[in-house]
Protein backbone atom coordinates (compact mmCIF):
# COMPACT_ATOMS: atom_id res chain seq x y z
CA UNK A 1 0.00 0.00 0.00
CA UNK A 2 1.27 3.37 -0.91
CA UNK A 3 1.56 5.82 1.80
CA UNK A 4 -0.59 8.77 1.52
CA UNK A 5 -0.56 12.23 2.56
CA UNK A 6 -3.52 13.76 4.41
CA UNK A 7 -4.46 17.51 4.47
CA UNK A 8 -8.51 16.32 4.56
CA UNK A 9 -9.86 13.90 6.85
CA UNK A 10 -13.35 12.73 6.40
CA UNK A 11 -14.77 14.63 9.26
CA UNK A 12 -13.57 17.98 7.66
CA UNK A 13 -15.07 17.14 4.59
CA UNK A 14 -18.63 16.11 6.46
CA UNK A 15 -18.49 19.47 7.85
CA UNK A 16 -17.44 21.27 4.55
CA UNK A 17 -20.83 19.45 2.72
CA UNK A 18 -23.29 20.61 6.05
CA UNK A 19 -21.77 24.32 5.68
CA UNK A 20 -22.27 24.19 1.89
CA UNK A 21 -25.59 22.24 1.62
CA UNK A 22 -26.91 24.27 4.38
CA UNK A 23 -25.64 27.89 2.92
CA UNK A 24 -26.63 26.54 -0.41
CA UNK A 25 -29.88 26.01 0.38
CA UNK A 26 -30.85 28.74 2.53
CA UNK A 27 -29.42 31.40 -0.72
CA UNK A 28 -31.71 33.58 -2.80
CA UNK A 29 -31.35 31.77 -5.45
CA UNK A 30 -30.88 28.47 -4.38
CA UNK A 31 -27.42 26.58 -5.65
CA UNK A 32 -25.04 23.85 -4.61
CA UNK A 33 -20.96 23.55 -5.12
CA UNK A 34 -20.62 21.12 -8.09
CA UNK A 35 -17.86 19.38 -6.20
CA UNK A 36 -20.79 17.22 -3.96
CA UNK A 37 -21.25 15.15 -7.36
CA UNK A 38 -18.84 13.05 -7.40
CA UNK A 39 -19.85 10.19 -4.83
CA UNK A 40 -18.96 6.25 -6.37
CA UNK A 41 -22.26 6.30 -8.55
CA UNK A 42 -21.34 10.18 -9.87
CA UNK A 43 -17.80 9.23 -10.38
CA UNK A 44 -19.30 6.42 -12.49
CA UNK A 45 -21.79 8.33 -14.42
CA UNK A 46 -18.95 11.06 -14.83
CA UNK A 47 -16.62 7.96 -16.59
CA UNK A 48 -19.94 7.33 -18.91
CA UNK A 49 -20.54 11.59 -19.61
CA UNK A 50 -16.95 11.39 -20.85
CA UNK A 51 -18.00 8.28 -23.18
CA UNK A 52 -21.34 10.27 -24.80
CA UNK A 53 -21.06 11.56 -28.26
CA UNK A 54 -21.82 14.82 -27.14
CA UNK A 55 -19.24 15.32 -24.73
CA UNK A 56 -16.45 16.34 -26.72
CA UNK A 57 -14.38 17.83 -24.22
CA UNK A 58 -12.49 14.34 -23.03
CA UNK A 59 -12.10 13.42 -26.65
CA UNK A 60 -11.04 16.55 -27.78
CA UNK A 61 -8.23 17.22 -24.39
CA UNK A 62 -6.70 13.43 -25.05
CA UNK A 63 -5.83 13.81 -28.60
CA UNK A 64 -4.00 17.23 -27.93
CA UNK A 65 -2.19 15.00 -24.84
CA UNK A 66 -1.23 11.95 -27.13
CA UNK A 67 -0.15 14.17 -29.77
CA UNK A 68 1.57 16.72 -27.61
CA UNK A 69 2.78 15.20 -23.86
CA UNK A 70 6.35 14.58 -25.69
CA UNK A 71 6.36 18.55 -26.07
CA UNK A 72 4.99 19.02 -22.88
CA UNK A 73 7.90 17.20 -20.95
CA UNK A 74 10.51 19.12 -23.11
CA UNK A 75 9.22 22.13 -22.55
CA UNK A 76 8.91 21.75 -19.03
CA UNK A 77 11.91 19.35 -18.08
CA UNK A 78 10.19 18.59 -15.07
CA UNK A 79 11.03 15.80 -12.78
CA UNK A 80 7.72 15.96 -10.65
CA UNK A 81 4.20 15.86 -11.91
CA UNK A 82 1.70 17.14 -9.15
CA UNK A 83 -1.79 16.40 -10.88
CA UNK A 84 -5.02 18.37 -9.12
CA UNK A 85 -8.37 16.26 -9.37
CA UNK A 86 -6.74 13.13 -10.53
CA UNK A 87 -9.02 11.50 -12.87
CA UNK A 88 -9.33 8.29 -14.21
CA UNK A 89 -6.02 7.96 -15.28
CA UNK A 90 -5.89 7.67 -18.98
CA UNK A 91 -4.28 11.22 -19.27
CA UNK A 92 -1.66 11.47 -16.88
CA UNK A 93 -0.64 8.15 -17.97
CA UNK A 94 0.32 10.18 -21.49
CA UNK A 95 1.90 12.53 -19.63
CA UNK A 96 4.09 9.68 -17.39
CA UNK A 97 5.33 8.01 -20.39
CA UNK A 98 5.80 11.01 -22.11
CA UNK A 99 7.88 12.38 -19.09
CA UNK A 100 9.56 8.71 -18.64
CA UNK A 101 10.67 8.79 -22.51
CA UNK A 102 12.26 12.61 -22.02
CA UNK A 103 14.05 10.63 -19.16
CA UNK A 104 13.64 13.24 -16.35
CA UNK A 105 10.11 12.27 -14.13
CA UNK A 106 11.06 11.02 -10.97
CA UNK A 107 7.80 12.16 -8.82
CA UNK A 108 4.63 11.82 -9.49
CA UNK A 109 2.05 13.55 -7.02
CA UNK A 110 -2.18 12.44 -7.38
CA UNK A 111 -3.94 15.02 -5.49
CA UNK A 112 -7.58 14.17 -4.74
CA UNK A 113 -10.13 15.68 -1.68
CA UNK A 114 -11.34 11.51 -2.14
CA UNK A 115 -8.69 9.14 -0.34
CA UNK A 116 -10.48 5.95 -1.24
CA UNK A 117 -10.30 6.88 -4.79
CA UNK A 118 -7.31 7.95 -4.93
CA UNK A 119 -5.42 4.83 -3.06
CA UNK A 120 -7.02 2.65 -5.81
CA UNK A 121 -5.67 4.81 -8.80
CA UNK A 122 -1.86 5.58 -7.21
CA UNK A 123 -1.87 2.02 -6.89
CA UNK A 124 -2.26 1.22 -10.17
CA UNK A 125 0.23 4.01 -11.49
CA UNK A 126 2.50 2.72 -9.22
CA UNK A 127 2.58 -0.60 -10.58
CA UNK A 128 2.78 0.45 -14.04
CA UNK A 129 5.62 3.13 -13.52
CA UNK A 130 8.23 1.21 -10.98
CA UNK A 131 10.96 3.67 -11.30
CA UNK A 132 8.10 6.89 -10.57
CA UNK A 133 7.83 7.56 -6.95
CA UNK A 134 4.23 7.92 -6.44
CA UNK A 135 2.86 10.11 -3.37
CA UNK A 136 -0.83 10.65 -3.14
CA UNK A 137 -2.24 13.65 -1.41
CA UNK A 138 -6.02 13.66 0.06
CA UNK A 139 -6.34 17.76 0.05
CA UNK A 140 -8.31 20.39 -1.24
CA UNK A 141 -6.69 21.93 -3.88
CA UNK A 142 -8.34 25.62 -3.00
CA UNK A 143 -7.55 25.42 0.24
CA UNK A 144 -4.01 23.12 0.49
CA UNK A 145 -1.91 24.28 -2.46
CA UNK A 146 1.10 25.40 0.16
CA UNK A 147 1.30 21.71 1.93
CA UNK A 148 1.67 20.04 -1.73
CA UNK A 149 5.00 18.78 -1.92
CA UNK A 150 7.56 21.66 -3.22
CA UNK A 151 10.56 19.61 -4.09
CA UNK A 152 11.53 19.22 -7.54
CA UNK A 153 11.06 21.11 -10.98
CA UNK A 154 7.12 20.59 -10.88
CA UNK A 155 4.49 20.38 -13.45
CA UNK A 156 1.50 21.46 -11.87
CA UNK A 157 -1.27 19.92 -13.94
CA UNK A 158 -5.41 20.99 -13.55
CA UNK A 159 -6.98 18.95 -16.32
CA UNK A 160 -10.12 18.34 -17.93
CA UNK A 161 -11.32 21.76 -17.66
CA UNK A 162 -11.54 21.71 -14.18
CA UNK A 163 -10.67 24.85 -13.84
CA UNK A 164 -14.17 25.53 -15.02
CA UNK A 165 -16.09 25.24 -12.10
CA UNK A 166 -14.61 28.17 -10.60
CA UNK A 167 -16.38 31.46 -10.79
CA UNK A 168 -13.99 34.57 -12.50
CA UNK A 169 -13.00 35.53 -8.89
CA UNK A 170 -12.87 32.60 -7.19
CA UNK A 171 -10.93 31.56 -10.21
CA UNK A 172 -8.28 34.64 -10.71
CA UNK A 173 -8.11 33.96 -6.38
CA UNK A 174 -7.05 30.34 -7.25
CA UNK A 175 -4.69 31.09 -9.77
CA UNK A 176 -2.75 33.54 -7.58
CA UNK A 177 -2.53 31.60 -4.94
CA UNK A 178 -1.12 28.44 -7.27
CA UNK A 179 1.24 31.15 -8.79
CA UNK A 180 2.75 32.21 -5.33
CA UNK A 181 3.24 28.33 -4.64
CA UNK A 182 5.30 27.96 -7.87
CA UNK A 183 9.38 28.65 -7.92
CA UNK A 184 11.40 29.49 -10.66
CA UNK A 185 11.04 26.48 -13.70
CA UNK A 186 7.86 25.21 -12.26
CA UNK A 187 4.95 25.30 -14.56
CA UNK A 188 1.53 25.42 -15.01
CA UNK A 189 -0.28 22.76 -17.21
CA UNK A 190 -3.92 23.58 -17.59
CA UNK A 191 -6.66 22.31 -19.80
CA UNK A 192 -9.32 24.37 -20.81
CA UNK A 193 -12.44 24.01 -22.68
CA UNK A 194 -13.13 26.52 -25.25
CA UNK A 195 -16.01 28.92 -26.36
CA UNK A 196 -17.87 27.29 -29.55
CA UNK A 197 -21.48 26.94 -30.95
CA UNK A 198 -23.59 27.59 -28.34
CA UNK A 199 -25.83 24.51 -29.92
CA UNK A 200 -22.89 22.44 -29.81
CA UNK A 201 -22.13 23.49 -26.05
CA UNK A 202 -25.18 22.78 -24.70
CA UNK A 203 -25.63 19.51 -25.91
CA UNK A 204 -22.70 18.29 -24.53
CA UNK A 205 -24.48 18.90 -20.73
CA UNK A 206 -27.84 18.11 -21.93
CA UNK A 207 -27.24 14.39 -23.81
CA UNK A 208 -29.70 12.35 -25.92
CA UNK A 209 -29.66 9.47 -23.17
CA UNK A 210 -29.89 11.38 -20.40
CA UNK A 211 -26.70 10.91 -18.51
CA UNK A 212 -25.75 14.14 -17.47
CA UNK A 213 -29.48 14.64 -16.21
CA UNK A 214 -28.69 11.80 -13.88
CA UNK A 215 -25.22 13.25 -12.90
CA UNK A 216 -26.86 16.11 -11.62
CA UNK A 217 -29.59 15.20 -9.78
CA UNK A 218 -26.83 12.68 -8.30
CA UNK A 219 -25.89 15.35 -5.68
CA UNK A 220 -29.87 15.62 -4.64
CA UNK A 221 -28.74 11.88 -3.37
CA UNK A 222 -25.62 12.18 -1.98
CA UNK A 223 -27.43 14.71 0.34
CA UNK A 224 -30.03 12.32 0.88
CA UNK A 225 -27.86 9.85 1.79
CA UNK A 226 -25.22 11.90 3.72
CA UNK A 227 -27.10 14.65 5.47
CA UNK A 228 -30.56 12.42 6.09
CA UNK A 229 -32.54 14.39 3.42
CA UNK A 230 -35.73 13.40 1.73
CA UNK A 231 -35.17 14.96 -2.07
CA UNK A 232 -36.97 12.93 -4.78
CA UNK A 233 -34.86 13.28 -7.13
CA UNK A 234 -37.65 12.55 -9.76
CA UNK A 235 -39.03 15.35 -8.51
CA UNK A 236 -36.61 17.68 -10.13
CA UNK A 237 -35.77 18.37 -13.75
CA UNK A 238 -32.23 19.05 -15.61
CA UNK A 239 -31.54 22.08 -16.69
CA UNK A 240 -28.36 23.18 -19.09
CA UNK A 241 -28.40 27.19 -20.59
CA UNK A 242 -25.83 28.67 -22.47
CA UNK A 243 -24.88 32.21 -20.72
CA UNK A 244 -23.98 34.14 -23.90
CA UNK A 245 -22.89 37.04 -21.35
CA UNK A 246 -20.52 34.98 -18.94
CA UNK A 247 -19.67 32.20 -21.61
CA UNK A 248 -20.37 29.50 -19.52
CA UNK A 249 -22.51 26.58 -19.35
CA UNK A 250 -24.84 26.40 -16.24
CA UNK A 251 -27.05 23.29 -15.30
CA UNK A 252 -29.34 23.39 -12.96
CA UNK A 253 -32.37 21.25 -10.92
CA UNK A 254 -35.80 23.00 -11.22
CA UNK A 255 -38.63 21.86 -8.93
CA UNK A 256 -41.19 20.44 -10.73
CA UNK A 257 -43.41 20.85 -8.38
CA UNK A 258 -44.12 23.03 -5.34
CA UNK A 259 -42.75 21.03 -2.56
CA UNK A 260 -40.95 21.28 1.07
CA UNK A 261 -37.76 19.16 1.82
CA UNK A 262 -36.57 17.95 5.09
CA UNK A 263 -32.76 18.14 5.46
CA UNK A 264 -32.15 16.36 8.68
CA UNK A 265 -29.03 16.03 9.77
CA UNK A 266 -28.93 20.23 9.53
CA UNK A 267 -32.34 20.05 10.86
CA UNK A 268 -33.79 22.23 7.65
CA UNK A 269 -37.09 22.43 5.95
CA UNK A 270 -37.02 23.62 2.52
CA UNK A 271 -39.32 25.13 0.39
CA UNK A 272 -39.09 25.21 -3.32
CA UNK A 273 -41.62 26.95 -5.49
CA UNK A 274 -43.18 25.00 -8.34
CA UNK A 275 -40.45 25.78 -11.05
CA UNK A 276 -37.91 27.11 -8.97
CA UNK A 277 -34.31 26.54 -10.39
CA UNK A 278 -31.36 25.74 -8.37
CA UNK A 279 -27.97 26.18 -9.90
CA UNK A 280 -25.18 23.12 -9.24
CA UNK A 281 -22.54 24.12 -11.82
CA UNK A 282 -21.03 26.71 -13.56
CA UNK A 283 -18.47 25.28 -16.62
CA UNK A 284 -16.83 28.53 -18.08
CA UNK A 285 -15.50 28.48 -21.62
CA UNK A 286 -12.81 30.28 -22.74
CA UNK A 287 -10.96 32.29 -25.46
CA UNK A 288 -6.67 32.49 -25.87
CA UNK A 289 -6.99 36.30 -25.26
CA UNK A 290 -8.73 36.30 -22.36
CA UNK A 291 -6.95 33.21 -20.91
CA UNK A 292 -3.22 34.97 -21.51
CA UNK A 293 -4.62 38.22 -19.70
CA UNK A 294 -6.08 36.41 -16.73
CA UNK A 295 -2.55 34.31 -16.05
CA UNK A 296 -0.96 37.31 -16.58
CA UNK A 297 -3.16 38.68 -13.76
CA UNK A 298 -2.25 35.70 -11.56
CA UNK A 299 1.23 36.62 -12.37
CA UNK A 300 2.06 33.57 -14.66
CA UNK A 301 3.17 34.01 -18.56
CA UNK A 302 1.65 32.00 -21.01
CA UNK A 303 4.11 30.15 -22.57
CA UNK A 304 2.47 27.24 -24.67
CA UNK A 305 -0.67 26.84 -26.35
CA UNK A 306 -2.03 23.87 -27.84
CA UNK A 307 -5.42 22.95 -29.73
CA UNK A 308 -7.18 19.95 -31.51
CA UNK A 309 -7.94 20.13 -34.74
CA UNK A 310 -10.86 21.61 -34.50
CA UNK A 311 -10.44 23.57 -31.87
CA UNK A 312 -12.67 22.59 -29.26
CA UNK A 313 -10.16 22.15 -26.43
CA UNK A 314 -6.85 23.36 -25.76
CA UNK A 315 -4.15 22.58 -23.01
CA UNK A 316 -1.57 25.11 -22.36
CA UNK A 317 1.33 26.16 -20.68
CA UNK A 318 2.39 28.84 -18.49
CA UNK A 319 5.22 29.84 -16.06
CA UNK A 320 5.44 31.85 -12.92
C1 LIG B 1 -15.33 17.74 -14.87
C2 LIG B 1 -16.07 19.92 -14.29
C3 LIG B 1 -14.89 19.59 -16.30
O1 LIG B 1 -17.74 20.98 -16.53
O2 LIG B 1 -17.57 19.71 -18.26
C4 LIG B 1 -19.72 17.25 -17.23
C5 LIG B 1 -18.27 18.23 -15.34
N1 LIG B 1 -20.71 18.46 -15.78
N2 LIG B 1 -21.02 17.32 -17.55
C6 LIG B 1 -17.53 19.90 -17.05
C7 LIG B 1 -19.54 17.99 -16.11
C8 LIG B 1 -21.62 18.05 -16.66
C9 LIG B 1 -17.13 18.70 -16.17
N3 LIG B 1 -15.89 18.99 -15.40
Amino acid sequence: MLPIEYHLTSDDLAKTLRDDVHDGLTAHPKSLPPKWFYDERGSVLFERITELPEYYPTRAERAILERHAPDIAAATGADTLVELGAGSGAKTRLLLDAFGAAGTLRRFVPVDVSGDFLQESAARIGAAYPGTDVRPVVADFERHLHLLPAAGRRVVAILGSTIGNLAPTQRLAFLTDLRGTLAAGDALLLGVDLVKDPERLRAAYDDARGVTADFNRNVLRVINRELDADFDPAAFAHVALWDAEAEWIEMRLRAARAQRVRVGALDLDVDFAAGEEMRTEISAKFRHAAVRDELDRAGLTLTHWWTDPADDFAVLLAAP
